[in-house]
């Protein structure tokens, strides 16, 4: 394929940029949820076929422009679904960078400069802000999934024999992400040997339940090697108790790992850190930058008390690579310390950020985040009719709309209506999850965008459109 002639490479390059300016600063006032309808699907399969001769750039970009029309804004402020991307304009800037010097980042050799920076990044993570020991390392992979999916595999490698494999069991909570069982699927465990453990009154993983579960499971001839713990819960943010997670691993001889894909980005806010108290004693930690450090997709890290263990589950060679082998562990081949061979280099973004946010931006922007939430609380409480079934906690609350004399499955539909109609309003997109057996809606507050009075108005609209809602309640059939 040829290169275009550089002039013409400049001016499609400041369209292309031109076109990222204005569509990263007009998304506060775009649709939250924009779905293809159904009968106009076919209009976007005509354009995503491939052209046998070049179209025009202002053709293609087009329709670009239009097929990104079609989808969730998970960068929008008042996008509240799943973890939303509050990713910054300097995250954004960080990966064009990224992809402008397209680093191979596999090797020292390929890589040195960003190699260092991504080392040392993980060295300070790990040392000064998690308080892992010096021995203590990690890696950039893409996301939550693959940072999870590294750690089980070196708890496997450090926990289990090849022969003790298919006897082996894992602990999470019945509260812990999807992508934990689908890690152990992944490294050939079946999920009967996955145990999640119900959570207490909090949501946090019952430590009694969990101590007899190993006890039954050493009785009867399973061999128990891991316990996921939960910093930060995607449901409702919660985190587990690492200190008497640490304590069982410890008798018990088990992996303890930490899933803070989402909540890890508190170790960086001041005055709320303490929240994860005891997570320096998890053997690795899974924290992702795509989420609550403000990046861009495709940034995440596994970092490990011991940088030796990834070596020893990742570590790598192949003739055609000797050139590039390892010279001294000091100067790492982070081909060595994770799946993949070749890889971006993630660490960049997320130091560019670094540098021009500094890091006392970053702590305030997390706390906003955990305030946005509390702000949430306080002007439901003022409302009547809604209850909080799990209370603001790292950026996420749920609660749902509850008059009295409106039988369960209706307030399910009910507060599902809510949900929809503040999305059709674009007031605001809180989704809904299930937590205790009820249907609640969920706020993530995480985008720094956001105001604290925007907040309270939200609220305040739901409510207005729960009212909205009530007359159309059915009581004798239960249909909203
Ligand atoms: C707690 C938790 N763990 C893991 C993941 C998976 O991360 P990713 O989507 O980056 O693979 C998520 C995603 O939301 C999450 O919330």
């Amino acid at each position: 394929m040829g290169a275009a002639p550089k002039d013409d490479f400049a001016e499609l390059a400041h369209k292309v940029i031109e076109l990222c300016v204005q569509e990263r600063q007009t998304v506060p006032s775009q649709p939250i949820v924009s779905i293809i309808p159904a009968q106009n699907e076919r209009d976007i399969g005509n354009i995503a076929k491939p052209s046998q001769v070049p179209a025009s750039i202002e053709a293609t970009l087009s329709h670009a422009e239009k097929i990104f029309g079609y989808r969730v804004r998970m960068d929008h402020p008042r996008f509240f679904g799943f973890i939303p991307s509050p990713a910054s304009d300097l995250s954004w800037l960080g990966e064009i960078l990224n992809s402008a010097y397209n680093t191979h980042a596999g090797s020292w050799y390929q890589s040195s400069g960003p190699s260092a920076v991504e080392k040392n990044l993980l060295s300070w993570l790990a040392r000064d802000v998690i308080g892992y020991p010096e021995t203590a390392g990690g890696c950039f992979v893409s996301g939550g999934s693959m940072a999870n999916l590294s750690a089980l595999m070196v708890a496997r490698d450090q926990k289990l024999s090849f022969e003790e494999r298919t006897k082996a069991v894992a602990y999470t909570s019945d509260q812990t992400h999807s992508s934990l069982a689908k890690g152990l699927g992944i490294l050939g465990f079946h999920h009967t040997q996955i145990r999640k453990v119900p959570c207490d009154d909090k949501m946090r993983i019952s430590t009694t339940l969990l101590r007899s579960a190993i006890e039954e499971d050493k009785a009867s001839g399973k061999i128990p090697f891991l316990i996921v713990g939960n910093a930060g819960t995607t449901n409702t943010g919660t985190v587990d108790p690492f200190p008497e997670l640490a304590a069982i691993a410890k008798e018990e001889n088990l992996w303890l790992h930490a899933d803070g894909a989402y909540g890890a980005s508190a170790l960086l806010c001041k005055s709320r850190r303490s929240i994860l108290n005891g997570i320096e004693l998890c053997d690795s930690l899974s924290w992702d930058a795509h989420k609550w450090l403000f990046q861009t997709y495709g940034c995440g890290m596994v970092l490990v008390q011991n940088r030796k263990n990834l070596t020893s589950s990742f570590g790598t060679t192949a003739e055609y690579t000797q050139d590039a082998a390892e010279t001294a562990e000091s100067l790492p081949n982070f081909w060595n310390y994770g799946p993949e061979l070749t890889r971006p280099a993630r660490a960049m973004k997320l130091w560019f950020s670094f540098q021009l946010l500094g890091l006392d931006a970053i702590d305030d922007s997390i706390n906003h985040g955990f305030e946005l939430a509390e702000i949430a609380q306080s002007s439901l409480e003022r409302l009547p009719d809604w209850e909080i079934v799990s209370s603001a906690q790292m950026g996420i609350i749920c609660f749902r709309y509850k008059p009295s004399g409106i039988p369960g499955a209706s307030l399910d539909d009910l507060n599902t209506k809510i949900s929809q109609k503040a999305i059709e309003q674009n007031l605001a997109a809180p989704l809904t999850t299930r937590l205790k057996g009820v249907l609640v809606l969920r706020i993530c507050s995480i985008h720094p965008g956001l105001s604290g009075e925007e907040m309270v108005a939200i609220i305040d609209g739901l409510d207005q459109i729960a009212q909205s809602l009530l007359p159309s309640v059915n009581g004798t059939t239960g249909v909203v």
